[in-house]
């Protein structure tokens, strides 16, 4: 089973996949997304640091980002992962590749999630997570449509919306994204690493074509 790396545009489905191969093979899931957003909510100095930056779609810089997966990457040593949301840039790529020759990683796929703009936005404006018990939902989607608008099936809490879940910042994301992408992909496809699976359909399809990948 391979460690994953994922390349894709804002609300392609990182983390709803992520969250599938976790369950089925027990892989350690790093998404930087995920920790900024836990350090906004402890108000730590990197929190305060980055909330606007994130509100507003920006990238948070290479140093504070190489630096936070340096730490993770050494303290899970050993262990399958999946990077969501880390490399962002050329630079953090290059700073990645580093950093897995000096760990020994070897055994690794960097995977695009493929999705038009239309979709993704439609996913990221249509996002909801419960405040009590954190399940995602999506108001826009058959699939993962809340039985009750703004309530938890689970535990009855309260759906609430992402801060960068908005328009503006959706398209600032996904600007930054495709600007950057290229010459990420472009890496992977040189260091003869990279897998293409399309997010243009339900979650099921792109999760089998995920698990064919990891096990070949
Ligand atoms: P991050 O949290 O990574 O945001 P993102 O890249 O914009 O991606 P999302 O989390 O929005 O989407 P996702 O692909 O996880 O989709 P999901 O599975 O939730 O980063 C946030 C910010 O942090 C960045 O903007 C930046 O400021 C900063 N940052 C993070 N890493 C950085 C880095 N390396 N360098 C610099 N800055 C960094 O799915 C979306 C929705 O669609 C959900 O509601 C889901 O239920 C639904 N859904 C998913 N799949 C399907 C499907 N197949 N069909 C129908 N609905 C679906
Ligand atoms: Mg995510």
């Amino acid at each position: 089973m391979k460690n994953i790396i994922f390349i894709a545009p804002p609300a392609a489905g990182k983390g709803t996949q992520s969250s599938y191969l976790v369950k089925k093979y027990g892989y350690v899931h790093v998404s930087t997304g995920d920790m900024l957003r836990e350090a906004i909510a402890s108000g730590s100095e990197l929190g305060n640091r980055v909330k606007n930056i994130i509100d507003q779609g920006l990238l948070v810089s290479d140093d504070i980002m190489i630096d936070l997966i340096k730490d993770k990457l050494t303290s899970i040593k050993g262990k399958p992962f999946i990077l969501d949301g880390f490399p962002r840039t050329l630079n953090q790529a290059k700073a990645l590749n580093e950093m897995f020759l000096n760990l020994n990683i070897d055994n690794y796929v960097a995977i695009y999630l493929e999705i038009t703009k239309k979709l993704a936005m439609e996913r990221s404006l249509g996002r909801v997570t419960c405040e009590k018990c954190g399940t995602g939902f999506n108001k826009y989607s058959v699939e993962k449509m809340p039985k009750k608008e703004g309530i938890c099936d689970k535990c009855g809490g309260n759906l609430i919306s992402r801060t960068d879940d908005n328009e503006e910042s959706f398209n600032k994301r996904f600007d930054t994204f495709i600007k950057n992408n290229e010459s990420i992909i472009e890496f992977y496809k040189d260091l003869n690493r990279l897998e293409i699976i399309s997010a243009n359909c339900t979650s099921i399809p792109t999760f089998e074509g995920i698990v064919k990948v990891i096990n070949d």
